[in-house]
C-alpha cells in the first residue's frame, strides 16, 4: 500500500468533533506509511497552556506570545508540551471548548500555519482537522469530509470519556458538541466546512473498520487514476 504513489501527496480528513477523524486518520496514515497531523491537538495544547496560565480566551496577544514560547512535539502516539506529556490532559471537553474559542482568531491561526505545513514531508501526509482541505492544504490530492449526526457523535464521545472521567453526562455532552459545532461552523475565519472537492463520508451506521474501508476505497480510487 505504501508504494501506491511515488510522489508525496496529502490526504485531508476534516469534519466536526467526534466524527472519528482521529481514529480513521491514524489508521490511514499507518497503512500508507504517511506522516500524521492532528491539527486539533495543536489548538488544544495552546488552549491547555493558556488555561494553565490563567488566561481568558479573549487575551489574544498573551496567547499569541505563548505560542512563540511553547514547544509542541508529536512523538509516536504522544503529545508533549515542552517536556510534559499532555496527550490525555488536552482531551477534555472544557479544553475543546477553550480551543474552539481561540480558534476563531485570525492571529492565532496565522501563528500556527507554518507549523502545520511543516508536517508535509515524504512520503506524504494525512492531515485531520476543520480547515485542512479548505485552507491549509487546498491542493491536497484526496479530501475527505467525515461526519455523523450529533447524537451519534455524542454517544461515541460518551463511551470514550466514561472510561477516563467519572462525571460525564450524555445530555450535557450532546449540548457541548452542538455548541462547538455551531461555533466552528459559523466563525468568519476558516469555518468548519467541506471543501468543494471533498468526498463526504457519513459514519452514523458504520463501524470504525467500515468507515476506514470506505475512506481507503476513496483514496485508492483517486490515486489509481
Ligand atoms: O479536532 P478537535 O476536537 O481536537 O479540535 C478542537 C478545536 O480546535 C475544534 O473545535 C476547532 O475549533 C479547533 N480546530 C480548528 N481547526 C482545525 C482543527 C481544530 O479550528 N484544523
Amino acid at each position: 500500500m505504501s508504494n501506491l504513489s511515488k510522489k508525496p501527496f496529502i490526504i485531508t480528513i476534516d469534519g466536526p468533533a467526534g466524527a472519528g477523524k482521529g481514529t480513521i486518520s491514524k489508521l490511514v496514515s499507518q497503512n500508507m506509511g504517511f506522516h500524521y497531523l492532528d491539527s486539533g491537538a495543536i489548538y488544544r495544547v495552546i488552549a491547555f497552556e493558556a488555561n494553565q496560565k490563567g488566561l481568558a480566551t479573549d487575551q489574544i496577544s498573551q496567547i499569541t506570545e505563548l505560542i512563540d514560547e511553547i514547544n509542541i512535539q508529536f512523538i509516536g502516539d504522544k503529545i508533549f508540551l515542552t517536556d510534559k506529556d499532555v496527550s490525555e490532559l488536552i482531551r477534555s471537553e472544557d479544553i475543546g471548548k477553550f480551543a474552539s474559542e481561540i480558534a476563531k482568531n485570525e492571529e492565532i491561526r496565522k501563528n500556527i500555519l507554518e507549523f502545520q505545513k511543516s508536517f508535509f514531508k515524504p512520503p506524504g501526509l494525512v492531515a485531520d482537522g476543520r480547515d485542512m482541505g479548505t485552507v491549509i492544504f487546498p491542493k491536497a490530492k484526496v479530501k475527505i469530509f467525515l461526519t455523523a449526526s450529533i447524537q451519534e457523535r455524542a454517544n461515541r464521545r460518551y463511551k470514550q470519556l466514561i472510561l477516563k472521567e467519572k462525571d460525564v453526562n450524555l445530555t450535557d455532552l450532546f449540548q457541548r458538541i452542538k455548541l462547538r459545532d455551531e461555533s466552528d461552523k459559523n466563525r468568519k475565519i476558516s469555518p468548519l466546512k467541506a471543501a468543494n472537492d471533498a468526498y463526504l463520508v457519513k459514519t452514523d451506521n458504520l463501524s470504525i473498520k467500515q468507515s476506514y474501508e470506505k475512506v481507503m476505497e476513496i483514496i485508492k480510487s483517486k490515486i489509481d487514476r
